[in-house]
C-alpha cells in the first residue's frame, strides 16, 4: 500500500514536471515546431547500454518535431572519439549542442571552441565539469537516487518502506552488505553514493547493516565506466575475500542495472542461488534485462528515470536558447562544477520493485508486456 502511495505521488509529481516544462517549448502540439531546419549536435556517451540509445532516440525525436536537424553520435565510452564528434558538430554548423559525457572533465577544450563560435551547451544527465562554457543542465535529482537504492535496500530486507520509514516489528539483523559506486568520472557517481551512504550510515553505525569487507568509501566501491565486467570481478574478490567462511552476503547496494547484473553473475558463480539467501540487490535505469530479473527475483529494484521526460527537458533548454528564450531550471545551487553553478532541471526518480513493474513501466508505456514476458 505505502508503495503504491508513494508511486501515485512520483507518477503526480512528473505529470506536474511535464506540465511545467510544456511551457519551455517542448510541447506536444505536433506541428512542424519553430526551429529552421538548423542542426543540433547530440553526443551520447555509448551504445552498450541500452538507456543511452533510448536517450539518443528520444531527444532527436524531440528536436525534429520542433523542426530541427540533429547529429546523433555515440562514441562507445572513448574520451578522444567523444571530443572528436563534437568538433565535428562544431564544424558542420550545429547551432546548439546536447552532452551526455563519458569523462565530464575532458570537454573543456571543445567547449571553448564551441562557446567562441556562440554555441550554446546542455549537459543531459551527466554534469560537464570544469569549464564555464556549459549554459544548462538537465538531469534527475541525483541524490535522491542515490537515497532510493538505499531505501529498495532496506524495504528488500525488511527494515524500511521505499521512503527510508521504518517497518514496525522490523528484524535486528545484523545483515552483511557491500557496497558498489559508479565511474569517478562521473559526478553522479558521487551523488548517488552519498545520497546512499546518507540512508545506510546510521544502519552500519548500529550495527544492522555490516560491511565485512570494510569497502565503505567511494574509491574502494568504483566501477570505472559502469562495468558490469569489471564489478563481476571485484564482487567475486569480495566473495572470496569475505565470505569463503560460509557466511553470506545479505544485499548488495548497486548503482546502476549493469553493474547489478555483474553482480548477479558473480553471485551465482560462487552457488547463491534464488530464494531465501539469495541478497537484495538494487539497480538504476529499468533496464529491459534488469527489469525481467526484478520479475525473477534475482534483483530486488530499479531506479526508473523516464529517458522520454528527459529527453523533451533537454530538447526544450535547446530550442528555448535558440528562441532567444530563458529555459526553465527549478534547481540553481545543486550543481557546482568547479568554475560555476550550473542552472539544472531535475527530474523525479521512480523507485521499482516487482510490486510497481506493472504499473510504474507498463502502464506509463516504457515497456510493453512483451518487452517484459509479461
Ligand atoms: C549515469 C546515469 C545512470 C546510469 C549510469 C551508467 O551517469 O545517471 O542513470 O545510466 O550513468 O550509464
Amino acid at each position: 500500500m505505502k508503495a503504491n502511495k508513494f508511486l501515485l505521488a512520483a507518477v503526480a509529481a512528473g505529470a506536474l514536471m511535464l506540465t511545467a516544462c510544456s511551457g519551455g517549448g517542448t510541447g506536444d502540439s505536433g506541428d512542424s515546431g519553430s526551429g529552421d531546419g538548423g542542426l543540433i549536435g547530440v553526443a551520447m556517451p555509448t551504445k552498450s547500454s541500452e538507456r543511452w540509445i533510448a536517450d539518443g532516440d528520444a531527444v532527436k525525436a524531440a528536436l525534429e518535431a520542433e523542426g530541427y536537424s540533429v547529429d546523433l553520435q555515440y562514441a562507445e565510452d572513448d574520451i578522444p572519439t567523444q571530443v572528436s564528434q563534437i568538433e565535428n558538430m562544431i564544424t558542420k554548423g550545429a547551432e546548439a549542442l546536447i552532452v551526455a559525457s563519458i569523462d565530464g572533465t575532458t570537454l573543456s577544450e571543445v567547449l571553448q571552441t564551441a562557446a567562441d563560435a556562440d554555441i550554446p551547451v546542455i549537459a543531459y544527465d551527466r554534469l560537464i565539469k570544469g569549464t564555464e562554457n556549459v549554459d544548462y543542465y538537465a538531469t534527475f535529482d541525483n541524490f535522491l537516487v542515490g537515497q532510493q537504492q538505499a531505501w529498495t535496500v532496506l524495504n528488500g530486507l525488511g527494515l524500511t518502506d521505499l521512503e527510508g520509514n521504518p517497518t514496525d516489528g522490523a528484524p535486528e539483523g545484523p545483515f552483511n552488505i557491500e557496497l558498489f559506486a559508479g565511474s569517478l568520472d562521473d559526478n553522479n557517481a558521487f551523488f548517488f553514493f552519498n545520497g546512499a551512504m546518507d540512508v545506510l550510515e546510521p544502519y552500519i553505525e548500529d550495527g544492522t547493516l555490516v560491511v565485512k569487507s570494510g569497502q565503505t568509501d567511494i574509491e574502494q566501491a568504483a566501477t570505472l565506466r559502469w562495468d558490469g565486467e569489471t564489478a563481476q570481478s571485484r564482487m567475486e574478490d569480495l566473495l572470496t575475500a569475505n565470505y569463503s567462511d560460509g557466511t553470506q552476503v545479505n544485499a548488495v547496494l548497486s548503482p546502476y542495472d549493469g553493474i547489478s547484473r555483474g553482480i548477479i553473475s558473480a553471485l551465482t558463480d560462487a552457488g547463491y542461488t534464488v530464494g531465501d539467501e539469495w541478497p537484495i540487490i538494487s539497480g538504476q535505469d529499468a533496464e529491459v534485462d534488469s527489469v525481467k530479473a526484478i520479475l525473477s527475483g534475482e534483483q530486488y529494484a530499479t531506479i526508473f528515470k523516464d529517458t522520454r521526460e528527459l529527453a523533451k527537458v533537454a530538447a526544450g533548454m535547446a530550442v528555448a536558447l535558440l528562441n532567444g528564450e530563458e529555459p526553465e531550471v527549478n534547481d540553481t545551487e545543486t550543481y557546482d562544477n568547479d568554475v560555476k553553478v550550473v542552472p539544472s532541471y531535475l527530474l523525479a526518480p521512480v523507485p521499482v520493485i516487482k510490486d510497481n513493474v506493472e504499473s510504474a513501466l507498463v502502464d506509463t508505456g516504457y515497456w510493453t508486456k512483451e518487452d517484459l514476458g509479461l
